[in-house]
């Protein structure tokens, strides 16, 4: 028998909120989430990390959980401007490792990233582990190779019981957007959905086929509330990691009730 999985719309806030936009838009998503179906969808808010704690007070007992955007791979130690588990514990339940921003502006490597997830998941908490192909990797050829590597790298120190407790996002790099105002190009919905299969199938060869089918694969590409819909509908794919549009509550409310129904 094949294990359910619950949806789950994530919200990437980036840089762009400062402290009263974050608890604003935690407060309009707070009370839209129960209108839209929250019961069918997990729902997780990144803020930026000034606004971890404020954001988490405005969502009080809801089922909408706070995510950290990083964390450092250390649990301790002189890395000035960085935060690890140990600080996020009890804050945060979700983490986002290896964003492409981070692993193409940052310089993060595979391995770091790998570092990363152990210590998220042994801390208790759940990694949103994004990868995802260049445009010259693509142009290339090389998508699944790449793919491939990075989820192979990662799954590496992760327990098959852990799996249930991760999430990786598929986002193929040249599919996020630049910025407000500068949008990215998007795939046709069955190619990332042919990805998030191959994610799968490395994870069940990583663990075991019972044990691959409760790791949630979503797609982090753009997504808004108009296209949503055609990349959560495709078969396998457990929901999105938003960016831009999820700024914005009432757009993003839209992408999470996209996700709660849209299915093939
Ligand atoms: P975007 O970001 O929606 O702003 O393109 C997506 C992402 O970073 O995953």
């Amino acid at each position: 028998m094949l294990a359910f999985r619950r949806r789950i719309a994530i919200a990437n806030w980036k840089m762009y909120l400062g402290a009263a936009e974050c608890i604003r838009a935690a407060r309009a998503i707070r009370s839209g989430a129960g209108r839209v179906a929250s019961r069918d969808v997990d729902i997780v808010l990144c803020p930026p990390s000034p606004s971890l704690a404020p954001v988490k007070e405005a969502l009080g007992s809801t089922r909408v959980s706070v995510g950290a955007q990083d964390v450092h791979a250390e649990l301790s130690g002189p890395y000035t401007g960085d935060v690890s588990v140990l600080q996020l514990r009890g804050m945060v339940r979700y983490v986002i490792v290896g964003h492409s921003e981070r692993r193409e502006r940052y310089g993060e490597t595979d391995e770091l990233v790998a570092q990363k997830v152990r210590r998220v998941v042994a801390a208790g908490l759940s990694p949103i582990v994004c990868v995802g192909e260049t445009a010259e990797e693509r142009g290339d050829g090389d998508t699944i190779a790449v793919v491939r590597r990075q989820v192979e790298t990662v799954l590496h120190g992760v327990s098959a019981l852990s799996l249930a407790r991760c999430v990786v996002a598929y986002e193929p790099r040249w599919a996020i957007s630049q910025g407000p105002g500068r949008p990215a190009p998007q795939p046709e919905p069955g190619d990332p959905a042919e990805v998030i299969r191959l994610i799968r199938k490395i994870a069940s060869d990583h663990a075991g086929r019972r044990y691959a089918e409760r790791l949630r694969v979503i797609y982090g590409g753009s997504v808004d509330a108009k296209t949503c819909c055609a990349f959560v509908r495709e078969p396998g794919v457990d929901g999105a990691l938003v960016g831009g549009a999820s700024t914005k509550p009432s757009e993003f409310l839209a992408i999470v009730r996209a996700i709660a129904t849209c299915r093939s």
